[in-house]
């Protein structure tokens, strides 16, 4: 069991008031909120070690880097990586997909092929547009059923001899369906492709196992982790690192540089040019810790209980339809009311102190398929709960009333 009481306390946010009321917080998908051991990570680091890594003979410059080291070893236990060199930070998820996307833009030719799914955010499709702009390849999309999981047997069509990459997510940040994400692996491999995971909406909730899932690449954000913002991580398995070309240039991703030829750095520093977000490194490392701390198997336990709770209390509102039925779903659920506007629902609720997104949530392939403009959004954390979702509920209702 979670001691809810003792996380909420941990986590300063949850004090403040919003309009007057007592802050609600069901948009964790767009971002997490932080404890205090991540937060106070930045104050330490600064106030105590501030020095640049990997670069100084000097004994802070050592510290800075030994610590900034270990939190890639927090994360590459924490993700059963292979190797340390195979972890490398990013900005985010969405550089983490770019700086793939663009290597692969460099080794793919003419009439190879990139299948995503319908279900992938702009940032897990767009780069591997530009991928197929500057290579010739071609996009192929796996389409998804009213429920919003991915059809298996239009992939197994798609797939062939000439698919390169597949680039998918772990969990929809729209939906919240969990992707079969082993079995779509183990097909690609069939056919020899890459296969990149988008995990920014799936390692909040659950712990991942980059070697037993035998993913290529896999991309998460600290910022939807409880760490910070800024920071993102990309897993790539050793021989894909070695075969990507470099993506940005720059200081520390070198061996030698003369104007005749520059020679790179090994891993991870091939990928990590300029001064790193050092503090938000060490803060991740911080949040990787602090979820370990709490379990990985209690966080779901306690989100799945939540999300059939909202379900069933959600279900009951005449004229509200829940978009994304998954099977397997993580703890999001997107919504629509009849004749209403979901910003005006997002609007309203938010007076009354509760967050929750609205619009396509950097998803329009999804909202075509549903044939909709956008919907309501709540998504949760292990330090929301069920009392809150009954807050949620009388909010809702009221803004019903009031919209209708
Ligand atoms: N991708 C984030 C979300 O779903 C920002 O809200």
């Amino acid at each position: 069991m979670l001691n809810i009481l003792k996380i909420r306390d941990e986590f300063p946010i949850l004090k403040r008031q919003i309009n007057g009321k007592p802050l609600i917080y069901f948009d964790n998908a767009a971002t997490s909120q932080k404890p205090r051991v991540v937060i106070d990570a930045f104050t330490e680091y600064y106030q105590n070690i501030n020095a640049n890594v990997h670069r100084g003979v000097h004994n802070l410059s050592q510290e800075a880097t030994n610590i900034y080291e270990e939190a890639r070893v927090k994360l590459q236990k924490h993700f059963n990586a292979k190797n340390t060199h195979e972890i490398i930070f990013t900005r985010g998820t969405t550089e983490s997909i770019n700086l793939v996307a663009s290597g692969f833009s460099q080794l793919l030719k003419k009439d190879d092929e990139i299948i995503v799914s319908q279900l992938e955010h702009h940032s897990n499709i767009v780069p591997w547009q530009i991928a197929c702009e500057k290579s010739g390849a071609k996009l192929k999309v796996i389409p998804i059923n009213e429920k919003g999981e991915i059809l298996l047997d239009a992939y197994k069509k798609l797939l062939s001899k000439k698919t390169k990459v597949v680039a998918i997510s772990h969990v929809s940040n729209t939906l919240g369906t969990i992707n079969p994400i082993k079995e779509i692996i183990n097909l690609a491999h069939k056919q020899n492709a890459a296969v990149l995971v988008d995990g920014a909406q799936a390692t909040s909730h659950f712990k991942v196992d980059v070697q037993n899932l035998d993913c290529d690449f896999y991309c998460t954000s600290a910022h939807k982790m409880y760490g910070p913002t800024g920071v993102g991580l990309l897993y790539g398995k050793e021989k894909w690192l070695n075969k990507l070309p470099v993506y940005h240039g720059g200081g520390e991703m070198i061996k030698e540089v003369t104007f005749e030829k520059t020679t790179y750095a090994d891993l991870p520093f091939k990928f990590e040019a300029g001064t790193p977000n050092i503090a938000g490194v060490i803060a991740f490392g911080k949040s990787i810790d602090y979820l370990h701390n709490i379990g990985f198997d209690k966080i779901i336990t306690y989100e799945n209980d939540l999300l059939e709770y909202a379900t069933q209390e959600l279900q009951k509102i005449p004229d509200l339809k829940i978009i994304g039925t998954a099977t397997h779903k993580a703890s999001v659920i997107s919504f629509i009311v009849e004749g209403i506007h979901p910003f005006d629902i997002g609007n309203i609720i938010d007076k009354l102190g509760i967050a929750i997104r609205t619009g396509n949530h950097c998803t329009q392939p999804i909202m075509q398929h549903y044939n909709i403009t956008g919907t309501a959004r709540a998504s949760f954390a292990f330090y929301n709960t069920k009392k809150e979702v009954d807050i949620f509920i009388k909010a809702l209702q009221k803004a019903i009333i009031m919209l209708s």
